[in-house]
């Protein structure tokens, strides 16, 4: 009795080290093009967040969302991750259609948004300029990747926006993406998560109508019927 309760205890500590692990300082130093780019943003826009955008939503989620990289007049100004983004607008009302989200999104982090069983990272935690992260850039942050992973003890799905995120996901899971092939609709088993690719929600990608709404919606369909399967919702009644 006194051991499970020792050992709770000692996994809570080790997953509150964990959590804090997973974001890094506000003026993290480790990729120097994007340090350069941020702290040109800083003298341009001096009340804009311009820092790695921290994780949105809570660690005890079933789902984890994996996007790119904060864009620039978005996620960078505003701290949160999709907000003030295009890429945002489908994505936060399609949280909120399939019960991963409440509240109204208005596009700024005070806006009140929830996120329920849903947790919301980039793989590229900083802007990257023209938004394209290079592979060091996307191999460096992955170690936040990894340890918000690691901070989420009931982790069961993840969503990959576009194959960067998808890549580096697997990659974080410990896989080789080359034995989990990306492309929009496909579901894999990874260990014990299953993983859901879509193409990301970008602005190019709605216009062109390679991704329409209704596709993105079906991935997060399936996603809600995955997790009604597997049981074990925070919202479901305990017995
Ligand atoms: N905003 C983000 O935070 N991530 C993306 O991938 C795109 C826009």
């Amino acid at each position: 009795m006194v051991d499970g309760l020792v050992g709770r205890r000692a996994a809570q500590v080790a997953r509150r080290r964990e959590r804090s692990a997973a974001e890094p300082d506000h003026d993290c130093p480790l990729c120097p093009r994007l340090v350069a780019f941020r702290e040109d943003w800083r003298a341009r826009e001096p009340h804009w967040h311009n820092g790695p955008v921290p994780s949105f939503g809570p660690t005890d989620a079933r789902l984890l969302i994996v996007g790119l990289a904060p864009g620039l007049r978005g996620a960078n100004r505003t701290g949160r991750p999709f907000t003030g983004d295009y890429a945002g607008d489908l994505l936060y009302e399609t949280l909120t259609e399939y019960g991963f989200a409440h509240g109204r999104y208005r596009a700024a982090p005070d806006d009140g948004l929830v996120l329920d069983d849903g947790l919301l990272t980039n793989a590229v935690r900083c802007v990257p300029p023209e938004n394209k992260p290079t592979t060091p850039e996307i191999v460096t942050c992955r170690q936040f990747l990894e340890r918000t992973i690691a901070a989420m003890p009931r982790l069961t799905a993840v969503v990959t926006l576009g194959r960067i995120a998808h890549d580096s996901a697997l990659r974080a899971l410990g896989e080789r993406p080359s034995r989990f092939p990306f492309g929009h609709g496909i579901e894999h088993d990874v260990g014990a998560v299953r993983l859901f690719a879509s193409y990301h929600c970008s602005r190019y990608n709605t216009s062109t109508r390679v991704l329409t709404p209704e596709m993105f919606k079906a991935v997060f369909a399936r996603v809600r019927a995955y997790l009604e399967e597997a049981g074990d919702s925070p919202m479901s009644p305990t017995a």
